[in-house]
């Protein structure tokens, strides 16, 4: 029996799909292989195809013929570009969504990790926010990450899915150095690039309502993204198993600017910033609360800022892009 891993061949996902791997599971990866790399899936089996393709719906269906479990990792998940491309993130993620349940329903596959985000927070008032606050999505990456949490809840009232929502904050590091995340979308990657162009990195505005004035966030190692996962797929073999939805986080907020002094720390770069506006739509603080899968998952993340910036590091300077001396 097998586990599928959509998304399998891309950053996150290749973690996941290597960390099954290794527990011994036969894994199933489908990919569109549009953003994924088809090396980075190792032995498991790659099925190349749009799950947003009505079309590929009897492909779809026979991937998960012997599957026991789907991981749904696969997705479009720039803010900047959903605000441009409203209806295709729709028409990527949520039917994408509805392809996977349909299949899923039809293949009696009915155990669903989904990788959802903090971005179905918005702007919340809170220090640190918990699961059971008021969803109110800023933009269509995040909206589209809700309506896929609904979908969820959907298929579990209509056919009994036994499903689980993990709402990513901010992914980052490597857990191996060939598995770096190869875009450059999220502000690690970003201040690195800047270091290789011989450039200054940019902070997006300093004048916010935080200790030194940059954006806080809560700055997760993917590692501990891949191992939330492991635990969740066992949670849904719990015999009580209510539908979910947990924050994968620390608990710990970190400002953009002591990620960049970390990444001097790490490098011994000078990675003085120059300071640019604030960038549209970001809120000064998004940290989780990290009690609910802490308690019911018995999971913690392990890995520290440190962890988590040296990894992007290693993994950078082990690519074609690397800081030159
Ligand atoms: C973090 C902070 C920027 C680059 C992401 C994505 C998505 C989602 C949630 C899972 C912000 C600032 C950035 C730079 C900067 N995760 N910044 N200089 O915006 O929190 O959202 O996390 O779904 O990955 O939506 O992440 O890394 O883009 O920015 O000052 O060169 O760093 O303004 O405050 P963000 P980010």
């Amino acid at each position: 029996m097998s586990i599928c891993v959509t998304g399998g061949a891309g950053y996150i996902g290749a973690h996941i799909v290597r960390l099954l791997r290794r527990a011994g599971h036969e894994v199933v990866v489908i990919d569109d292989l549009s953003y994924g790399d088809a090396t980075r899936v190792g032995q498991a089996t790659l099925v190349q195809l749009d799950l947003a393709d009505t079309a590929e719906l009897p492909r779809l269906q026979a991937a998960l013929d012997g599957c026991t479990a789907v991981v749904h990792v696969a997705g479009r998940k720039q803010v900047g570009e959903s605000v441009l491309r409203p209806a295709w993130y729709y028409q990527q993620n949520v039917g994408g969504m509805a392809n996977l349940l349909l299949a899923m329903e039809a293949q009696d596959v009915d155990r669903l990790v989904f990788s959802s985000s903090a971005a179905v927070y918005g702007q919340p008032k809170a220090e640190r926010v918990r699961e059971d606050i008021d969803l109110f999505p800023i933009n269509p990456y995040g909206e589209s990450k809700l309506i896929g949490e609904w979908l969820v809840r959907d298929a579990a009232r209509a056919w009994g899915l036994c499903g689980v929502n993990m709402r990513y904050f901010n992914v980052a590091g490597a857990g191996w150095d060939d598995l770096g995340d190869p875009a450059v979308l999220n502000l690690i990657p970003m201040v690195l690039e800047k270091l290789s162009e011989g450039s200054r990195p940019r902070v997006f505005g300093e004048d916010y309502p935080t200790p030194d004035g940059t954006c806080v966030r809560d700055y997760i190692h993917v590692i501990d993204i891949a191992t939330a996962h492991m635990v969740a797929l066992d949670y849904l073999d719990r015999e009580e198993r209510p539908f979910a939805a947990f924050n994968i986080g620390t608990g710990a907020g970190t400002s953009v600017r002591q990620v960049i002094e970390m990444v001097g720390e790490v490098s011994g770069l000078d990675v003085a910033p120059v300071t640019e506006p604030r960038r549209p739509g970001d809120p000064a603080v998004l940290v989780g609360d990290v009690d609910r899968i802490e308690q019911t998952l018995d999971w913690k993340a392990r890995h520290d800022l440190r962890s988590i910036v040296d990894s992007s590091w290693r993994a950078w300077q082990s690519g074609p892009r690397r800081v030159m001396p």
